[in-house]
């Protein structure tokens, strides 16, 4: 076992990243099954001609002397020496251009939803396309309908990032001063992570994602609500929450839909309580995450651009949290 060990950890780790909710290996939309097709074809391909090589080194190590000889002539060694590897070479490249052809946008398709998401150190700003043209700001998370195409403008306010949703699209930069257009299928309902795949600074491993396919209808309630003010608080707790949010300044970096913050420096607040994470996907979406997050957001991700609140007594960070919370 101590001895098999070591040989084994690095096929068990790589064989870990075959499945779930961010691999390259289970494909859930169009463009990730044409890369997934790019691998498993090449990969079957080059597999046979590594087995037939073993077969050949066989043959000229212990193969009969007849063998032996038929391997030793020219026509021989100028066929699968020169011939073979550049007529498969060829093939391979042509295979692998047909494949990326078919990812290239069909002229005059329309997409079902146009978002545009802009890299930031380190998290991501999401702006959907209304069905009646109005923008909605979001962050961290996208979410999508399930079989119908989906236009990703890519942007980075900063740096250079990388947009990679491993199981519905190959990864694509973000440039600064350009838009890299990404387009998406997603064929299966479900959540999926993406992560930042350039590095863009300290805490560039900080930098992930979900996305979320929806069933059609599920979408576009979904996105109504989205389109919709925060809700109101509800109980006097929840109204010192709100209280204690635009006391301490808050509204000057995030915008809370409905009510006088508005700013645009940090992520958009106005439905924060209904996303799948806080803070780019490192923390968990509760009340004691947002505390944890307000007091010691420089431990978590440093050097992000939120100064830390540890001014804040206990009560008040709890009735803060609590607030934010209840943003669904
Ligand atoms: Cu953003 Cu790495």
């Amino acid at each position: 076992m101590s001895a098999r060990l070591p040989t084994l950890l690095p096929v068990v780790l790589v064989l870990t990243g075959c499945t779930g909710m961010q691999s390259a290996m289970n494909p859930a939309g169009e463009e990730a099954e044409q890369v997934s097709w790019l691998l498993w074809g090449m990969t079957g391909f080059l597999g046979l001609v590594f087995v037939f090589v073993l077969v050949a080194t066989g043959v000229a190590l212990m193969g009969s002397e007849r063998l032996r000889l038929r391997m030793a002539r020219d026509s021989f060694i100028l066929g699968l020496g020169l011939v073979f590897p550049a007529v498969a070479l060829t093939v391979i490249f042509f295979f692998g251009l047909s494949v990326q052809a078919e990812r290239a946008w069909p002229d005059g398709r329309v997409p079902a939803l146009t978002a545009t998401i802009t890299g930031e150190q380190w998290w991501w700003r999401v702006v959907y396309e209304g069905p009646d043209g109005a923008r909605i700001a979001s962050a961290n998370e996208l979410r999508i309908p399930v079989g119908e195409s989906v236009r990703l403008n890519l942007e980075t306010a900063d740096v250079i990032h990388s947009f990679w949703v491993p199981n519905l699209a190959g990864k694509l930069d973000m440039i600064p001063g350009r838009t890299n257009v990404m387009t998406l299928t997603a064929t299966k309902p479900g959540t999926y992570r993406g992560q930042c795949a350039e590095y863009c600074g300290g805490a560039h491993a900080l930098m992930s994602f979900h996305v979320v396919a929806l069933p059609p209808d599920d979408f576009a309630a979904w996105q109504a609500a989205e389109a919709g003010p925060a809700v109101m608080p509800v109980t006097p707790e929840l109204e010192r929450g709100a209280q204690i949010f635009a006391e301490i300044g808050c509204g000057a970096c995030h915008t809370v839909r409905g009510t006088g913050a508005d700013g645009t420096i940090g992520p958009d607040l106005t439905h924060v309580g209904s996303r799948l994470s806080l803070a780019a996907a490192t923390l968990p979406n509760n009340a004691e995450a947002f505390a944890r997050w307000i007091r010691d957001n420089q431990h978590i991700k440093p050097e992000n651009k939120m100064p830390a609140y540890d001014i804040l007594s206990e009560q008040e960070l709890t009735l803060l949290a609590h607030y934010l919370e209840s943003l669904e």
